[in-house]
């Protein structure tokens, strides 16, 4: 609040130097009655359970008191200038740390108008009409300065909620930083040592015959391998993304080698699958890893919320601008809510999810200039559309620092 809008207000409700005048004259005949003013204001605040609680503070009541005295005082003083609207903002300042309700000012105010108004008709004075006209443009002013001290502190503590709520953001962001950056370092380790144990049990594997016992045993651990090389994958990607080694891509290639991948997993055995692949279909720029990673994550998400024997379908159309990816499923859907977060990162719905599937989906489709949306319907089943282009975007300022810290 600023001395401009006391001025303005009192341009807006045409206080004149005639109206000072008018409240000089009133002076006199005013001021034996402040003691009265304070008296009957502050039993009529007494009647009030947050007026009663401020005036029982010890000294509050005598202290107020004074104040008001000193704030009626000034009101016929005359010299309606910069110091004047100071000492109002102070006051108003004031009730607001205290603590006096909005409503306990506006009705003090009221009350303050009515008996100073009767004592100007009572008092016999010459123009009354033109002195009471004075005194309430100067109320409107003095109404409008205390509700300007709240809406000022309303103001400044929405702030501070919004400043308070952003650091809380901000400081959960450096911490999922951390914790992303100690994942990533972890996961980097276990990749090497992950593939070497799968390739050794896949050579032990190789020299037993399919009816020995430990046969299957082996391969469930190779699929529990698998997913375990999956979510690291996940992870890395998501924690140290990288920009993406472009080469020229085969749609059809990729789905193939996606699905000798994914027809070992239980998850997918239990569903139909059909795919197509446009002829026109162009091959595109893309990075082959990142793209089978984005159709193992979209795929598995389609089997996994597949009844028994429901049907996942993959279809890829193209034309010279590039490709558009579909995977749809007619399984459980998704709630409104669950769509709503479904791209957040750790969001998950199942018991074993890490929630990073599709906000990597996402990342890989923008990485690639692309786009990726969903349409779900509970119980109706889902749609993830991937559009790629066909040319790689442009290369960001730096790109290149990047590929020199490659994960992979
Ligand atoms: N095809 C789908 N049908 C229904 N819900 C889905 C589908 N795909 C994703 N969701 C919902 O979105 C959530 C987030 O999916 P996302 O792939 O990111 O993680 P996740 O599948 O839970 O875990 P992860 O992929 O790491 O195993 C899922 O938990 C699920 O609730
Ligand atoms: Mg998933």
């Amino acid at each position: 609040m600023n001395v401009t809008l006391f001025e303005n207000l009192k341009q807006f409700v045409g206080f004149s130097d005639a109206d000072v005048e008018h409240l000089r004259d009133l002076a006199a005949v005013l001021e034996p009655h402040f003691p009265d003013v304070a008296t009957r204001l502050y039993r009529e605040a007494q009647r009030d359970p947050a007026g009663r609680k401020i005036l029982a503070a010890p000294a509050a009541g005598a202290a107020l008191r004074q104040a008001l005295l000193v704030w009626l005082r000034s009101l016929c003083s005359g010299s309606y200038d910069a110091d004047y609207f100071h000492s109002r903002a102070q006051v108003g300042r004031t009730h607001v740390r205290v603590g006096v309700p909005q409503y306990l000012v506006i009705a003090a105010l009221e009350i303050i108008w009515q008996e100073l108004s009767q004592t100007v008709v009572a008092a016999g004075i010459a123009a009354p009409q033109a002195k009471l006209a004075a005194l309430h443009k100067l109320f409107m002013v003095e109404t409008a300065l205390m509700l300007e001290s709240y809406r000022e502190s309303h103001t400044a503590e929405v702030r501070q909620i919004e400043r308070e709520a952003l650091e809380d953001k901000l400081r959960e962001a450096e911490q999922l930083a951390q914790v992303g950056q100690l994942a990533a370092s972890l996961a980097h380790e276990i990749k090497n040592p992950l593939a070497g144990i799968s390739g050794a049990i896949q050579v032990i594997r190789a020299g037993l015959k399919p009816s020995d016992a430990h046969y299957p045993v082996l391969g469930e651990v190779l699929r529990q391998i698998n997913r375990l090389d999956r979510s690291v994958k996940d992870l890395l990607v998501y924690a140290r993304p990288r920009p993406p080694q472009y080469q020229r891509c085969d749609l059809s290639r990729a789905v193939e080698r996606v699905l000798t991948l994914l027809r070992k997993e239980p998850e997918f055995e239990r569903v139909k699958f059909e795919y197509s692949v446009a002829r026109h279909c162009p091959p595109i720029a893309a990075d082959e890893n990142q793209l089978e990673q984005l159709l193992v994550n979209l795929l598995m998400n389609a089997a996994q919320a597949s009844a028994p024997g429901g049907l996942v379908r993959l279809t890829a159309v193209g034309d010279a601008d590039g490709v558009q990816l579909v995977v749809q499923d007619h399984g459980c859907g998704m709630t409104p809510e669950v769509l709503r977060r479904a791209l957040e990162p750790f969001f998950t719905t199942k018991a074993r999810g890490t929630g990073l599937g599709l906000p990597i989906c996402r990342k890989i489709a923008e990485a690639h200039g692309g786009r990726l949306s969903l349409r779900s319907t509970p119980g109706v089943g889902t749609e993830v559309t991937v559009e790629l282009p066909e040319q790689p975007p442009a290369p960001a300022a730096g790109a290149d620092d990047e590929h020199t810290r490659s994960d992979r």
